[in-house]
């Protein structure tokens, strides 16, 4: 946006035409790229760390909106080892839920849209002769193997390769996540049915007796046969969770999974992820604005500001060797019990229009430790231990600062 335009504080028509006229070429791309048939050689990939599960590599997701392009992720960057739990935290708004989606594919076209990056996950799934058919073995079973697809790349089509199967996603609030004129039985099985070739009847009731067993459901035959609405918070989202586990998935993400619960639930929840983890053997992406959370559960923490990464490193770095200005602030904004007779510190300020960004560093309009370097690029990763990765001009090189 021009500084005439911000000094108005309003689109005129024209400009709103010539936004709407570029909107829609890039929407049409996009949409024809992601509809369109592909052969797998096209997303098959290569984990750049195989000891990782999934690698998010310079990742943009963008909203085409009437006042402009909304760039919610903007070149984010992390990845997931095998059985770790990576903790993504930031305030509201600044991308978590929507570079979530992203690995899942579940952002609303046209309107949003992965616009350029690359997810790679490293999937296991139907091995496919050079004509990208199915290899059955002699049994008459499919065999399989370990591949990566790069996720921003695959056809919408083929998401159910992996969505659901290979990565599974815990909501928020489990109340709007069940459907409630099915029985939890009936949900729960259709899991099975979808995901496992030749499930029947019995085998996808016993697949989710064992998941309700699995996530402390301690009457699990009653309440398979019970509709939503008849368990208590804490029990949809287990049985939430036990949904998530019932396709046996590599990965799962938790959204903000224990904020619509009391302190007591969330706990026991809490504690069932962690348990979890290690039973299915997989890795968890935690998506939560309380850092109490993240510092309980979380191995790698993933801080976000206005669609960016602007830190990250393991949980010990980011809670006692916090570097960005904004990590800071974030712990200092925690309540404790000392805080009893202060005022809670918040950090001044809020984050820039996310249709227009400035080119220099977004957090500069808060932070109280500007240098001269502030005011110029906006600051590169700056890699300072073999994990941990801060994005700000105070640990550049010493010419920057002034
Ligand atoms: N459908 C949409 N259209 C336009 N902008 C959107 C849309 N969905 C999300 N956004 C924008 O993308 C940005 C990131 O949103 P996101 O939901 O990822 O935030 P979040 O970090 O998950 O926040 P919260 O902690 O509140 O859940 C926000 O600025 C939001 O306004
Ligand atoms: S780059 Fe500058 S403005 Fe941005 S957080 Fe670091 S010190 Fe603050
Ligand atoms: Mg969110």
């Amino acid at each position: 946006m021009s500084k005439e335009k911000k000094a108005r504080g309003y689109l005129t028509g024209r400009e709103i035409r010539a936004i709407a006229k570029a909107n829609k070429a890039d929407m049409k791309r996009l949409e024809a790229y992601k509809n369109r048939k592909a052969d797998e050689e096209e997303f098959l990939t290569e984990m750049k760390d195989p000891s990782n599960i999934l690698e998010i590599e310079d990742l943009h997701t963008y909203f085409f909106t009437e006042q402009g392009v909304v760039k919610a992720v903007n070149g984010v960057s992390f990845n997931i080892p095998k059985n770790a739990t990576v903790g993504i935290v930031g305030e509201s708004g600044c991308g978590k839920s929507v570079t979530s989606m992203s690995v899942m594919r579940l952002i609303q076209g046209p309107t949003g849209q992965i616009y350029s990056g690359s997810i790679r996950f490293k999937a296991h799934d139907v091995a496919r002769d050079a004509k990208g058919k199915p290899i059955k073995n002699e049994d008459g079973t499919y065999a399989t193997e370990d591949k990566t697809y790069d996720i921003a790349k695959m056809p919408i089509r083929e998401i159910h390769r992996i969505r659901g199967k290979q990565i599974a996603m815990i909501f928020q609030e489990p109340m709007t996540s069940l459907n409630p004129v099915f029985t939890i039985g009936q949900q729960l099985d259709e899991v099975t049915f979808i995901h496992t070739p030749g499930a029947t009847k019995e085998s996808a009731k016993a697949r989710s007796i064992e998941m309700l067993n699995l996530v402390g459901i301690a009457m699990p035959e009653r309440v398979y046969a019970a509709f939503p609405h008849e368990l208590s918070g804490g029990m949809r989202q287990r049985v939430m969770i036990a949904m998530a586990l019932a396709a046996d998935p590599r990965l799962i993400i938790a959204d903000e999974p224990t904020t619509a619960l009391d302190v007591t639930i969330q706990a026991q929840i809490l504690d069932l992820l962690r348990d979890l983890k290690d039973k299915i053997d997989g890795s968890i992406l935690l998506i939560t604005h309380d850092l109490g959370v993240i510092a309980e559960m979380a191995d790698y923490v993933v801080v976000m500001y206005a669609g960016k990464v602007i830190e990250q490193g393991t949980v010990e770095e980011i809670f006692h060797n916090p570097l960005h200005p904004y990590t800071i602030g974030l712990q200092k904004s925690k309540p404790t019990l000392k805080s009893d007779d202060e005022a809670l510190f918040n950090i001044p300020g809020n984050v820039p229009n996310p249709v227009d960004m400035p080119n220099y560093c977004y957090f500069k309009e808060r932070c109280d430790k500007c240098v001269k370097a502030c005011s110029g690029d906006y600051p590169c990763m700056v890699q300072v231990s073999p994990t941990h990765y801060v994005a700000c001009h105070l640990y550049d090189k010493e010419e920057n600062h002034g």
